[in-house]
């Protein structure tokens, strides 16, 4: 196999598009694979090398395309394959990698698949899902509940028996005990691979498999009234089962058949020793198994230490890192560390060691946009009302400009838009030197110039109450990091140095004796000698 060490996955920045709010082309309140295609030239300016592009299937949208109804059409709410072939050119003739959502573990209920598996008992791919008989009281087959509330176990009364579903009733999971069913998720890969894309970003994939013995999962000692019905029992028999490894495995065999440039990318929300085995016992697994343990960690230097030193520590020797710090179903990252702290956690994601993740509008500080009951469109909102579960508030529109639509649609937005998008906006951003969009493309630009920050090593200098420290080291040149996390000046010792980047208006060049004194809420990229 060729050497992959300075492949772009390693040292390229992902940008993730959700297409229903990046960009509408045609007025209908939606934004459309056009739209993304109008925007190009806005992520090349940032710096980024890749777009994942969340689904844009054809869908009855009831989660808003996480239920596909058919792998090889483009819903036409974002246009045609047409469309879509014109967006790959466009971004690879700009250097810029595209990524695709696959959805392996379930599909819509209006797919011709499930449709033919729900036909009757002895249908041909009755065994592409999973059917069960009632449970001994006539009702469903266990205590297994839908993360998006209620039970995972839908009756269908024509033939008698449930099917299983972890998310959506009309989402019903796929049968991967079924070799059938590896084969037509293969053939969606190849598909989308042969039309040009660079890989893919694999969704739910720690529920690919549900164990056989159809046992109870355990209740949950630390749940708590208030929390998502679905955490009241350990996810014991329905997620992380040992079978998924061979079928990413399967997975990653096919993508490496187009060339070590693609990539594979799993979402897995599990415990950092749980997702490290995701690279797969020989490294046959995920290129990067998504590390989300950014969005959940106590935002202080010393738990920030800790988990950098805790996934360091249990990478398997030859994995690559990499770090999120948003997505379409987590609060947004200005709402989670205050507005304050946006340019320090970005200087975190893009010095860390490991392939950053970047969540569209988070580059411009984007708080989360509250929606009003009669707004909620988020399907497990609406299931379970009033929790805050609800992932609208992460998803309304870019604010592109001032204008009425904020350069987003000309129509109607299917959400509504920030009620600051005349401040906080793309195009006012780009003019504003001491914006946060244009401290990323600075940040992205040092990255990419530096090969400490792009490959180096990761040494762990320190932690206090107030700053994080810790190097970058590659061949000789050394980069220090340090990171105040709070809202008052910190003082922190570090070697002689020459200031590189700062997130404040520190000019670069400036020389570092001993010590230095951050400003509130500042960090630095500093060269040492
Ligand atoms: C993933 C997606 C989420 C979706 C779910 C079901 O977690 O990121 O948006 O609702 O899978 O497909
Ligand atoms: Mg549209």
């Amino acid at each position: 196999m060729l050497d992959d060490r300075f492949v772009w996955w390693r040292h390229g920045v992902i940008y993730q598009i959700y297409p229903r709010s990046f960009q509408d082309s045609d007025g209908d309140g939606v934004g459309d694979l056009a739209g993304v295609n109008l925007r190009l030239d806005y992520l090349v300016a940032l710096g980024v090398d890749a777009i994942w592009l969340s689904p844009f299937f054809r869908s009855p949208m009831a989660d808003f395309g996480y239920d596909v109804s058919d792998h090889a059409a483009v819903d036409p709410l974002f246009g045609d394959l047409a469309a879509f072939d014109r967006l790959v050119a466009a971004a690879h003739a700009r250097g810029l990698k595209v990524l695709l959502d696959l959805i392996p573990n379930h599909t819509s209920d209006q797919h011709p698949w499930f449709q033919e598996s729900r036909a009757g008992r002895g249908a041909p791919k009755r065994e592409w899902y999973v059917w069960r008989d009632p449970g001994p009281d006539g009702g469903a087959p266990n205590n297994w509940r839908s993360e998006f509330g209620g039970s995972a176990w839908t009756l269908d009364p024509a033939t008698g028996q449930f099917y299983y579903h972890a998310f959506l009733a009309s989402q019903p999971d796929l049968n991967w005990r079924n070799p059938e069913v590896a084969d037509a998720i293969a053939a969606v890969m190849r598909f989308w691979l042969d039309r040009g894309v660079d890989g893919f970003r694999v969704d739910a994939i720690h529920h690919l498999f549900e164990a056989e013995s159809l046992l109870d999962n355990p209740p949950n000692p630390d749940w708590r009234p208030g929390e998502p019905l679905a955490d009241q029992h350990l996810r014991q028999h329905t997620a992380d089962q040992p079978e998924i490894h061979a079928e990413v495995a399967r997975m990653r065999r096919v993508v490496e058949t187009y060339g070590p440039d693609h990539v594979l990318i799993g979402e897995a929300y599990l415990p950092i020793d749980r997702l490290v085995t995701y690279y797969g016992a020989a490294l046959d697994g995920f290129h990067l198994p998504f590390n989300f343990h950014l969005l959940t960690t106590p935002w202080t230097p010393r738990a920030i230490a800790r988990l950098a030193a805790d996934y360091e520590g249990l990478l398997p020797p030859g994995a690559w890192p990499n770090w999120v710090l948003g997505n379409h179903d987590r609060q947004r990252l200005a709402s989670r560390v205050g507005p304050a702290q946006i340019r320090v956690a970005a200087m975190l994601l893009l010095t860390l060691r490991g392939t950053p993740t970047l969540y569209q509008g988070d580059e411009l500080g984007m708080l989360d946009t509250p929606t009003a009951p009669d707004q909620v469109r988020d399907p497990w909102e609406l299931n379970v009302p009033g929790l805050g579960l609800g992932r609208d508030p992460v998803r309304t529109p870019m604010p592109w400009d001032a204008s009425d639509g904020a350069g987003f649609t000309t129509g109607t937005p299917w959400l509504p838009l920030a009620s600051n998008s005349a401040e906080i906006n793309a195009a006012r951003q780009a003019e504003d030197p001491a914006s946060p969009l244009r401290f990323y493309r600075r940040l992205i630009g040092l990255r990419r110039s530096e090969p400490a920050l792009t490959h180096g090593a990761f040494v762990s200098i320190g932690a206090d109450d107030a700053v994080l420290r810790y190097e970058r080291r590659w061949s000789g040149g050394r980069v220090l990091v340090a990171l105040n996390f709070t809202g008052r000046a910190a003082r922190c010792v570090v070697p002689d140095a020459v200031l590189t980047l700062s997130t404040h208006d520190r000019p670069a060049g400036e020389q570092i004796k001993d010590a230095l004194t951050l400003a509130a809420n500042e960090g630095v990229v500093l060269r040492l000698s």
